[in-house]
């Protein structure tokens, strides 16, 4: 490795992984489908865990009540990363198992560092806006629901992974229409530039409404990959992203049972 090419650089860039980065006229678009496609049916244990997320943060859609969001979301897949680690542990040399599971792992990793991603996001917009975030309400707290949220996800998981999967896809869906709607609600977003190290995702300049949108269309990979997981099929390399999956039957045995 280059250890002068690594020193020369005063502020390493790390570019998100996971979907892919838009222009601002794509993601008006996308905003579009969000705001136009019918909603989901409400899914009994996200629509708990936002009534409890709203008696704490207020019911109407802020940053604030988004960071806390973003915490949660990082949730189901640290706990299905740590599920395959253990199933490739007991795949005993089956090779070509183990690395499809590995595929599942990067991809969850993946995920949880574009929903990292979106946690900095948010806590540069607070700070610029100078809000402050006291450490119990913002950190202490976010990280107590996070602990029932980790047990629900991992014991659907053990039990029957697509429920896991299925349930993350409910708030994946929830955060995409959230993020699509509060920037619809908020149009000053609009003529906010985003000049910001973590614009890097972008080679030219965005506004805090395109960044938003950018975060409502990235929840929305997530919805269709934890979709495409209950399927039981192979995570898919970046590309177009419909809005919703065409309906079909799982065609593969799903990974999460293989082992
Ligand atoms: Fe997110
Ligand atoms: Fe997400």
């Amino acid at each position: 490795m280059d250890t002068m090419t690594l020193t020369a650089s005063p502020m390493p860039r790390v570019r998100p992984a996971g979907p892919p980065s838009l222009s601002p006229g794509a993601l008006r678009s996308e905003q579009r489908i969000t705001l136009t496609a019918p909603r989901g049916r409400p899914n009994i244990v996200v629509s708990a865990l936002n009534l409890v997320v709203s008696l704490l943060y207020g019911r109407r859609a802020s940053l604030q009540k988004f960071l806390v969001l973003e915490h949660l979301a990082q949730v189901p897949y640290r706990s299905w990363e740590r599920i395959a680690q253990r199933r490739i542990a007991r795949t005993r040399g089956r090779s070509t198992l183990a690395r499809r599971i590995q595929v599942r792992v990067a991809e969850a990793r993946d995920q949880q560092d574009n929903e990292q991603w979106h946690m900095l996001v948010l806590e540069e917009l607070l700070a610029r806006r100078g809000q402050r975030l006291g450490r119990l309400r913002y950190r202490l707290v976010p990280r107590l629901m996070a602990a029932p949220w980790q047990l629900t996800t991992w014991i659907l998981h053990l039990v029957k992974p697509r429920w896991s999967y299925l349930l993350n896809a409910a708030f994946e869906d929830h955060a995409e229409g959230e993020y699509m709607r509060f920037v619809a609600a908020n149009p000053r977003l609009e003529r906010e530039l985003f000049a910001s190290e973590l614009a890097d995702r972008w080679d030219h300049p965005v506004t805090v409404a395109d960044v938003l949108r950018q975060i409502g269309h990235d929840e929305r990979c997530h919805k269709l990959d934890s979709i495409a997981a209950a399927r039981g099929n192979e995570p898919q390399p970046a590309g177009p992203t419909p809005a919703a999956l065409p309906a079909s039957p799982a065609r593969h045995e799903p990974l999460d049972a293989a082992a």
